[in-house]
């Protein structure tokens, strides 16, 4: 089916979201570290004036707390006659609400929104170990990843 289990929903974040589920939802993919909550607001705030560069969803339960997110970043190039490409990034449902298609339905939301924006394709990193969900929501193995740590 293509629905949400019963009572939940996907919606943008909210700058209302600073303890709704959504930076534990994160912990779930990665260090997230202390963040206050004037660095929530100014983090936010950032992204807001980048409208339409960056698309941030969350899933939130029957009971109103963020389980799921994923985010899209829009890049806009000068190749492919000005060409738009999507990055699908932190993709995270928590723990003990995996495996309800809730990554499934974050994806297909973000792809949803890409293609509507003018992506000619979304592109993303992710382990060898996450390739299996990825491929059921449509993608396949394409290039290798190679990262600089500063
Ligand atoms: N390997 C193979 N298949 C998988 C995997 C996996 N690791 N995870 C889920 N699937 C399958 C499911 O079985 C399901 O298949 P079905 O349709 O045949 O039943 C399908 O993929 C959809 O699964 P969902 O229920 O939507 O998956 P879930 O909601 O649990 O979300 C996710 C998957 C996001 C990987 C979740 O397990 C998670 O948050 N993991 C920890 C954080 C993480 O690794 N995030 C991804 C990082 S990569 C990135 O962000 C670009």
């Amino acid at each position: 089916s293509e629905a949400l289990p019963q009572g939940y929903k996907i919606r943008s974040l909210r700058r209302t979201d600073y303890d709704t589920g959504f930076l534990d939802c994160l912990r779930v993919l990665t260090t997230v570290g202390e963040i206050s909550e004037q660095q929530w607001l100014d983090q936010y705030d950032w992204f807001t004036k980048r409208d339409g560069s960056y698309y941030i969803l969350v899933v939130e339960d029957d009971k109103s707390k963020v389980v799921g997110c994923g985010t899209l970043v829009v890049e806009r190039k000068f190749i492919h006659n000005l060409g738009v490409v999507g990055h699908i990034e932190d993709i995270a449902v928590a723990k003990d609400q995996q495996g309800k298609k809730l990554g499934l339905r974050i994806i297909q939301a973000l792809d949803y929104i890409a293609a509507k924006v003018g992506c000619y394709k979304s592109i993303l990193d992710c382990s060898d170990a996450n390739e299996g969900f990825y491929v059921k929501c449509g993608f396949r193995r394409a290039g290798l990843e190679m990262a600089h740590y500063y």
